[in-house]
């Protein structure tokens, strides 16, 4: 088969505004020999891509930076000097941080961030460094496999993951809280499942709260109709908290989380969808002798340690995926996400 020589891709000339992305379709540089080639099928969309373009995001981009960082895609050429891990027609997704194999994120590493530092994937073709890429389960599709790196291949995935499998992983018993139902809450309702835990889920929906029941959720709580969900949560651990929260909303929930968490419980601090004013930490967070931990997705490590325990729990762990658009659609796409109608992943079809 003929390698591609060019390549379709969504950029931003100018951040500001979802208006501004544009496509175009540019020269693919000559494969270099330690390098593999993916034909991109899939990429979803996570609250970063978003905020990227709108130019809420901190860091140093690329010019004209190719957007997003979780793709599932198909390998097409390899290499003479990229090793035999891979072979043509293996189906695999990108890591989040091209260059976190296993153990912590070094300013090295923050580096290499697709769709942020580096140019991502929302393109037809791209080279990757063969150690950057994992394989894709069996029974998971491209676009279910594209939220994985956050779940399908998303970092929304690997991200709940190593919240919830850091230094006191969950354990069959324990009670999760998720915020919200964007993808990093409901990957992280399903991993929970499948680890034996009990799983409260809150959003701002009832019709959501519906589908989070559906998924297993032991426990739901509207945060608009009762805004003092903390209460709530300890009514429904009988005045102990949870072990574990998968914490999105940043300071407007920071406060409650650390109300609702239980006595040297874990707070993975993930995400900051909820604005809102800073929160002060230093007596609560004494008086629950809790754990706040921040979370920067995950390495290519725990993304294979992640997807076995997919495998294992296909039931309770295929992706939610609310919305599939065509490439074309781009823009559609994330002013869905924007809207925050949806529940689990938003994808983008490449192929
Ligand atoms: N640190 C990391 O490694 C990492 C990785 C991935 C994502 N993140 C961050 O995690 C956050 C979520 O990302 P995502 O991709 O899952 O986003 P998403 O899919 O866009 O989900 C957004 C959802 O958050 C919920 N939400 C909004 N305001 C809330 C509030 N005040 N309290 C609780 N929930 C609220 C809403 O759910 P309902 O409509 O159901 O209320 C909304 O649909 C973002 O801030 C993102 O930047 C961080």
């Amino acid at each position: 088969m003929a390698l591609p020589t060019t390549t379709k891709h969504y950029f931003w000339p100018k951040f500001g505004a979802l208006a501004n992305i544009s496509s175009k379709e540019s020269k693919l540089p000559p494969l270099k020999s330690h390098e593999v080639l993916v034909k991109i099928h899939a990429v979803s969309l996570q609250y970063r891509d978003l905020i990227v373009g709108l130019n809420k995001y901190h860091g140093d981009f690329p010019e004209e930076l190719v957007p997003c960082s979780d793709m599932a895609g198909e390998v097409i050429a390899i290499g003479d000097e990229a090793g035999s891990q891979w072979k043509i027609g293996d189906r695999v997704c990108a890591n989040f941080a091209a260059d976190h194999i296993a153990g912590d994120t070094s300013p090295e590493i923050q580096k290499t961030a697709h769709g942020g530092a580096i140019h991502g994937v929302l393109t037809q073709y791209k080279a990757f460094r063969p150690y950057s890429l994992v394989q894709i389960p069996d029974h998971l599709s491209f676009e279910e496999a594209s939220t994985l790196p956050l779940h399908i291949y998303s970092c929304a995935a690997l991200t709940a993951y190593n919240a919830l499998m850091g230094p006191v992983p969950v354990k069959s018993g324990d009670t999760v809280l998720v915020l919200g139902t964007g993808g990093v809450s409901i990957h992280g309702l399903q991993l929970a499942l499948a680890s034996g835990a009990q799983v409260i889920a809150t959003s701002s929906s009832d019709e959501k709260l519906k589908i989070a029941t559906k998924l297993g959720a032991h426990h739901v709580i509207n945060y608009k109709t009762t805004p003092n969900w903390h209460e709530e949560v300890l009514k429904l651990t009988g005045g102990r908290g949870v072990d574990h929260i998968l914490e999105v909303g940043g300071s407007d929930s920071l406060d409650k989380s650390l109300k609702a968490v239980r006595i040297a419980g874990w707070i993975h601090t993930i995400g900051f969808v909820g604005g809102g004013t800073p929160t002060e930490v230093v007596f609560p967070t004494i008086r629950k002798a809790c754990f706040i931990r921040g979370i920067q997705i995950g390495s290519v490590a725990q993304f294979k340690d992640m997807n076995r325990l997919l495998s294992l729990h296909p039931e309770v762990t295929r992706p939610v995926i609310d919305k599939v658009f065509p490439f074309e659609e781009a823009l559609k796409a994330y002013e869905y996400l924007e809207s925050q109608a949806h529940v689990g992943k938003v994808v983008i079809k490449v192929a």
